[in-house]
């Protein structure tokens, strides 16, 4: 008999495999950095997160992998751990990262099996970019760049930030920069998590906003297809080069896609997370040290997948009466 269930989309496990990181962007770090970082005796082991990556490619028909932190550059031996997992059944496999040590590690994460990196880069302007990240270097992450683009780790994704009084003047030059690289240029909206909450009024721009200014230095030649969700992408053209290019919004505020949404979270000490917005969190560390843990995880990633229908961000959308309060 011909099965009557919808085939399953691929879900995209983000793995964060440090907590530490390089920068302390203002919008996502206090000055003196992470309040409580984790004890390292307490961060999975590169086992650890093979098994776990294992049991949500048994319960899943397909899983896409972005390995993030904190900085993921940061812990030892990362590529030893991208050669683990790209043996595993997974669709594909990124890199999330501020570029500060992409330069050096780009090629052994290519030998690796890394498909593609996403930079953060919210600003070109050296002085801004040491205030914006306290301290971090644009040249290190240019150097990055140009090197994972060297090393054909592309599509080359470059992620900003759209901050009102920070970056509002700068989406044109980022989107030029990007093009002329054959990188893909993405904005994001900001979310009102960590030192953003507070912020938030005062540095939110919306996506429309930006690609309204865009608008004035690129033609929108159209929308693109694809499975690039959460980001909606255009095909543009330079109006003044001619040169092509792609990019892309992530529109967490204005345009939630939480009905869409397949990524679960995996901290770097073992709790499995079906939503941002929400605390909830499984912690499969016990499970990883008894006895039945193959069952048990699988049990815990579809306890997550299941409560990823009823995200909290997805019914905060609708008035409280439609809902029945
Ligand atoms: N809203 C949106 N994106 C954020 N990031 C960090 N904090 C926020 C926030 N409040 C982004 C970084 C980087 C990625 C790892 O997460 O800019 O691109």
């Amino acid at each position: 008999m011909v099965s009557q269930v919808a085939p399953q989309p691929p879900i995209t496990l983000r793995v964060s495999v440090t907590d530490r990181c390089d920068l302390r962007c203002l919008y996502c770090l206090p000055p003196q950095g992470a309040s409580s970082l984790y004890d390292p005796s307490e961060i999975l082991a590169f086992e650890e997160i093979v098994q776990i990556v294992r049991a949500v490619t048994r319960v899943a028909p397909s899983v896409a992998l972005r390995i993030t932190g904190g900085e993921p550059l940061l812990r030892p031996d990362i590529d030893r751990l991208v050669s683990m997992l790209c043996a595993l059944e997974v669709s594909d496999i990124a890199l999330t990262t501020s570029g500060q040590l992409l330069a050096a590690l780009a090629p052994c994460l290519k030998k690796s099996g890394l498909r593609r990196v996403n930079v953060s880069l919210d600003t070109l302007q050296p002085e801004r970019y040491a205030r914006l990240t306290r301290g971090g270097s644009l040249q290190r992450t240019l150097a990055g760049i140009e090197s994972a683009l060297e090393h054909d780790l592309r599509p080359v994704k470059l992620n900003a930030i759209a901050l009102r009084g920070i970056n509002e003047d700068e989406f044109g030059d980022l989107a030029r920069f990007a093009i002329a690289r054959g990188c893909q240029m993405r904005f994001i909206e900001l979310m009102p998590i960590g030192p953003a909450a507070s912020r938030h009024r005062e540095w939110f721009v919306p996506a429309d906003e930006v690609r309204a200014r865009l608008e004035r230095e690129f033609e929108f030649v159209g929308p693109l297809p694809g499975p690039t969700a959460p980001a909606r992408t255009f095909a543009v053209r330079c109006s003044t080069t001619g040169l092509p290019g792609v990019v892309g919004f992530i529109s967490p505020i204005s345009d939630p896609f939480c009905s869409g949404c397949r990524r679960l979270r995996l901290t770097s000490r073992g709790e499995l997370l079906s939503c941002l917005m929400h605390g909830d969190r499984l912690d499969l560390r016990p499970i990883l040290r008894n006895g039945r843990a193959r069952t048990e995880l699988e049990s815990a990633v579809r306890a997550a997948l299941a409560r990823k229908s009823v995200c909290r961000t997805a019914l905060r959308r609708f008035p409280m009466a439609t809902i029945g309060g």
